[in-house]
């Protein structure tokens, strides 16, 4: 059966003694609880080796929130999949709408780093979704399908079933709007079909599909019931370790 999951994504929020003791306060609240999912937290890069060295690595995931799309060499600023892995690092983000916006990050480019990522050992978390204006067109289906195509179907059948989906309307990151559960799950069974035509029934049914955008605590639970829902990926309720908690609780 596929996994849920409840993953952070803290953005470029808290210094690093803040970082660190979100980390610590998710990681305690988590020692606490036996979660019925799996729980990750996606950090600043200039985070991830210190709250590598606070958590529990058996209870908690940690996450990097991009990667470089080369391995090494002359890229002033970049960070690499291997350099992420080396922290300690289990996950990155991939293809979030704001990477895709605000840093020119194309379907080509997000291919390569799926690779890199996967050659690292790392989860990709990979973001797809439409903007507002595409929702309005209706064009909403074809935009993330595509999106999927683009940068994911050259992987191997195997390598498809390393990846967690994130689904993130981008007219619901950080507006308050959340998208209904039944937009929801229209939307995530609309994109296990299409993993379904490409790589089979199987890997469709084993592929990790979670909802992103301005979920919380008092949403979770109805999201989380739908039946391709399979867990959320949350910016600003990850930023308290007790409003984070309330996500992961909503699995019980
Ligand atoms: P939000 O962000 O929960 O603040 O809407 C979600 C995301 O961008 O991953």
């Amino acid at each position: 059966m596929r996994k849920k999951i409840v993953a952070g994504n803290w953005k470029m929020n808290t210094t690093l003694a803040e970082g660190v003791g979100l980390a610590k306060d998710v990681n305690e609240a988590l020692a606490a609880r036996t979660p019925n999912c799996d729980v990750v937290i996606c950090v600043p890069f200039t985070h991830l080796a210190s709250v590598a060295a606070v958590i529990d690595g058996n209870k908690l995931g940690l996450g990097a929130e991009n990667c470089a799309d080369h391995v090494k060499g002359a890229y002033t600023g970049e960070v690499s999949a291997p350099m992420v892995a080396s922290t300690g690092a289990g996950y990155v983000i991939l293809g979030h709408s704001e990477r895709r916006q605000y840093y020119g990050e194309t379907s080509e480019i997000l291919k390569t780093k799926v690779n890199l990522a996967l050659e690292n050992n790392l989860t990709p978390i990979f973001c797809i979704g439409e903007v507002l204006e595409q929702r309005e067109d209706g064009s909403f289906f074809n935009v993330v399908k595509a999106q999927i195509e683009e940068a994911l179907f050259d992987l191997s059948a195997e390598d498809f079933g390393k990846l967690i989906l994130a689904y993130e309307p981008v007219w619901a990151i950080g507006t308050g709007k959340t998208a209904t559960d039944d937009q929801a799950q229209e939307m995530h069974a609309f994109i296990r079909g299409v993993i379904a035509e490409k790589y089979g029934k199987e890997v469709a049914e084993n592929c990790s599909i979670l909802y992103g955008g301005s979920c919380k605590a008092s949403n979770a639970k109805a999201l989380f019931a739908k039946p391709d829902v399979d867990g959320g990926l949350i910016g600003g309720a990850s930023l308290a370790a007790a409003d984070f908690m309330g996500i992961v609780d909503a699995w019980n």
